[in-house]
């Protein structure tokens, strides 16, 4: 039989250089924050809204983890891409809402995020959420946390982990639109995006 490893087929994980926060790491603390969620939600009927599209992943594991879930609770997505040249965030969000932004009003709402870096995406939808769609009020949920890079002041209110100040991918979060795929948490080997940026 011919072996396959003769056949130099590259698959995604073959890029990462590191993993940061591996399958099973994520799954537990996720599982704890939708469970404090629901605590803290028990009777206000929570929107949970997902920002695409890097908290897809998060987004489906954290409301299947809202144990016991409370009654009302409703599931959206919200878009933001920020204009920005690279990695770099330039501030000026294109905010885009899947659902009628009149629904909004009076709603508690849950936006949960892959991860917050400068804090820019964010800081402009919760004003958004706040001011034009009279939200009753916004909790934010950050998968991860690279605080060092903050160039506004926004806090979290529930955070998964700190993360170091490295390009990460994986579990939503993606270079290039690729990696979100996979199951874990990881640095990308520098020759895999130095010729993209
Ligand atoms: P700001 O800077 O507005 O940006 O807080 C948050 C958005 O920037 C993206 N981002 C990353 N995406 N790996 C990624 O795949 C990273 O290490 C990373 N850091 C920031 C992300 O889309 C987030 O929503
Ligand atoms: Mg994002």
């Amino acid at each position: 039989l011919p072996t396959r490893a003769a056949t130099a087929v590259r698959h995604l994980s073959d890029d990462i250089a590191y993993v940061l926060f591996p399958e099973q790491q994520i799954h537990a603390r996720v599982q704890q924050l939708g469970r404090q969620l629901a605590h803290d939600y028990a009777d206000r009927a929570p929107l949970v809204l997902g920002v695409l599209t890097g908290a897809f992943q998060v987004c489906g594991d954290l409301v299947r983890s809202m144990d016991p879930c409370p009654r009302g609770t409703t599931v959206n997505f919200v878009r933001a891409s920020s204009y920005g040249s690279g990695t770099e965030s330039s501030g000026k969000v294109a905010i885009k809402m899947d659902m009628d932004s009149k629904l909004i009003k009076g709603r508690h709402v849950v936006l949960v995020e892959d991860i917050v870096d400068t804090g820019m995406t964010l800081t402009r939808l919760k004003a958004h959420l706040t001011e034009n769609c009279e939200a009753a009020s916004v909790a934010i949920v950050a998968l991860l946390d690279k605080r060092e890079r903050r160039k506004v002041e926004l806090e979290a209110d529930y955070v998964g982990f700190q993360c170091p100040n490295e390009f990460v991918v994986g579990y939503g979060l993606d270079f290039d639109e690729e990696y979100r795929t996979l199951p874990y948490i990881g640095v990308l080997k520098p020759e895999c995006y130095a010729h993209k940026l």
